[in-house]
């Protein structure tokens, strides 16, 4: 595991753009798993402008999101896949036809989850995955006590996650009660893992994500696992780290 801690959240952006653009630029046809919420936003925002300005290519890239709630179409303005449409999609030059956003509104959402897994499969598997973390330790929408073996899913939202979320929305009962999430399991298959924290709120989850136990009680502990796992961070979310990181990372050769 590579912690890497910036100064700003610019400068994490910047960061996580940069590993990205190298994968991509090594790959081509890299399969990219994405994430919503307001962490990667800077990040997206850089590959937008290496697209625009570096020419940086995403036409064979395939991508796999995180997650969807059950029940929103995808052209609800809180859906995740508008999200990635608003942010991301419609501002690069990805194939439509490699884009994967769970399905919100699949009639069988089981089926839907079995296939999801079966694409990622057949797509070689997701070369990288960005991910952000919750200030209680989940990743996707794996709650504590998600099993860290778990696949992709549907999930009920905990009444905390659907009051965070029901100022998005005209009234509580317009909040989804459902979403579907890859799994812990699902997001381990990644070869790399990148996940971003930000502010001084995530301050917490990060050193029981990266310092704690091993543990379901914090699903993004499991990165700890991971072959293969960046952690990129500002100076607020890494404050109350115990270990010195940026020593092994700046000495390294770009990896
Ligand atoms: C998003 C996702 C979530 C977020 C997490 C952090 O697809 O799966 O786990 O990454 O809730 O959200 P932000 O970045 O808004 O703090």
């Amino acid at each position: 595991m590579l912690v890497i801690v910036k100064d700003s959240y610019d400068e994490m952006s910047r960061e996580a753009a940069r590993i990205i653009a190298d994968r991509l630029r090594k790959k081509p046809d890299l399969v990219l798993g994405l994430a919503t919420g307001s962490t990667p936003l800077g990040m997206y925002k850089e590959l937008i402008r290496m697209h625009r300005e570096e020419g940086l290519d995403f036409s064979k890239v395939t991508t796999f999101n995180l997650d969807e709630y059950v029940g929103l179409p995808p052209d609800h303005d809180q859906s995740y896949y508008y999200f990635m449409k608003e942010n991301l999609f419609d501002h690069i030059n990805l194939d439509p036809r490699f884009v994967h956003v769970p399905q919100g509104m699949a009639k069988d959402v089981d089926a839907f989850c079995g296939w999801y897994e079966e694409r990622i499969r057949r797509a070689g598997g997701i070369d990288i995955q960005v991910l952000g973390i919750g200030a209680n330790g989940h990743i996707a929408f794996n709650e504590p006590g998600s099993s860290l073996g778990s696949r992709t899913r549907i999930k009920t939202l905990t009444g905390t996650t659907r009051q965070d979320n029901a100022r998005f929305f005209a009234s509580m009962e317009e909040v989804p009660k459902f979403a579907i999430t890859m799994g812990v399991g699902t997001i381990m298959d990644a070869k790399e893992l990148l996940l971003l924290a930000n502010k001084q709120s995530k301050a917490n989850a990060v050193r029981t994500a990266v310092e704690g136990p091993v543990t379901a009680s914090c699903p993004a502990s499991i990165i700890q696992m991971h072959r293969s796992a960046f952690v990129v961070l500002d100076k607020g979310a890494a404050s109350e780290l115990t270990g010195l990181y940026n020593d092994t990372w700046e000495s390294k050769i770009f990896p």
